[in-house]
């Protein structure tokens, strides 16, 4: 496995693989990562013969607030699974080589990106697509793997993709869970032993709005409240949205008539985390 630290480098490297007839797969993460990245990983792995695994911390989608200082790094042991997944090309570039001190242009997705996490993380969803785009560039993928369970995200860059025209086909992985439901994410790292016993409280609430949507309910509302309700029994919750959206459009649905998404951000103390499930017919 070939470690490439410099945005100049991997543009170069992937122009050579290009020119060879190679077909390049990528899976952009932040590290720290777990069996969710490694799925996406083999996704990469069957659609390509080069597979590039990004590895940065990306600055520009933190907000002020935010845990870009304390986001878990461990770059010995994501290097260590890479090279055990089979991982052709890890690319961890520094953030001072990726953006110039004075760089000034962003990409942003001025619909899909409002409303959910956007709303709640102000310039969050410009900072991914700005890094995505960026790495789209640099890596020349013809395929790259994102997870359903940034479902929002993975919209948001299908449209970016989309409407400015880059050639690369964007493929999906299915959430990877905990035996007891909790979705894997480097952030769970965060939770006491206390709060992880409550943290798959947000599969418990998606497992119900299912129930209830198979059961007949096609209320947006009603299927709220339940959630509301579940998520309340875990002292340790609080709640920062809970949406039901159009899947397509993410604009709020009042009653399903088409694939609705549910979402949900959850604090469990003071770690957010996310989930979501589609619900159709
Ligand atoms: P990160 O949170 O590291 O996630 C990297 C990729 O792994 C994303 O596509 C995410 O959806 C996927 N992923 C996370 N948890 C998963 C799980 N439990 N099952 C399956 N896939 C999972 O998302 C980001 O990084 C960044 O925003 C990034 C796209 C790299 C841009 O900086």
């Amino acid at each position: 496995m070939r470690i490439i630290r410099t945005s100049g480098e991997m543009q170069q490297t992937a122009l050579t693989l290009r020119a060879a007839g190679r077909r390049i797969g990528l899976v952009p993460t932040m590290g720290f990562l777990h069996a969710g990245h490694l799925s996406l990983v083999r996704l990469a792995r069957a659609r390509s013969d080069a597979v590039i695994l990004s590895l940065f911390v990306n600055p520009t989608q933190f907000g002020p607030r935010e845990d870009l200082g304390s986001y878990p790094r461990d770059f010995a042991r994501d290097a260590a699974l890479c090279r055990e997944a089979d991982v052709d090309i890890l690319f961890a570039p520094e953030a001072a080589k990726m953006y110039a001190p004075d760089a000034s242009v962003y990409v942003t997705e001025e619909h899909l990106a409002a409303g959910l996490c956007g709303a709640a993380r102000p310039g969050h969803f410009r900072g991914v697509c700005t890094v995505v785009a960026k790495l789209f560039n640099l890596c020349l993928p013809h395929v790259a793997v994102f997870g359903a369970k940034d479902a929002q995200q993975l919209r948001v860059i299908r449209r970016m993709t989309r409407d400015l025209n880059f050639p690369v086909e964007i493929v999906a992985g299915p959430t990877v869970r905990e035996a007891d439901g909790l979705a894997l994410s480097s952030r769970n790292s965060y939770l006491s032993a206390d709060e992880r016993r409550q943290a798959p409280v947000l599969r418990r609430a998606l497992d119900e709005a299912e129930r209830l949507y198979r059961a007949g309910t096609r209320d947006a509302a009603a299927l709220r409240n339940a959630l509301q309700g579940i998520i309340a029994q875990a002292p340790a919750a609080r709640i920062d949205y809970i949406a039901v959206v159009d899947d397509e459009t993410l604009a709020p649905v009042q009653t399903l008539t088409k694939p609705a998404l549910v979402a949900l951000a959850v604090y469990i103390g003071t770690t957010r985390l996310i989930d979501n499930t589609v619900l159709q017919a």
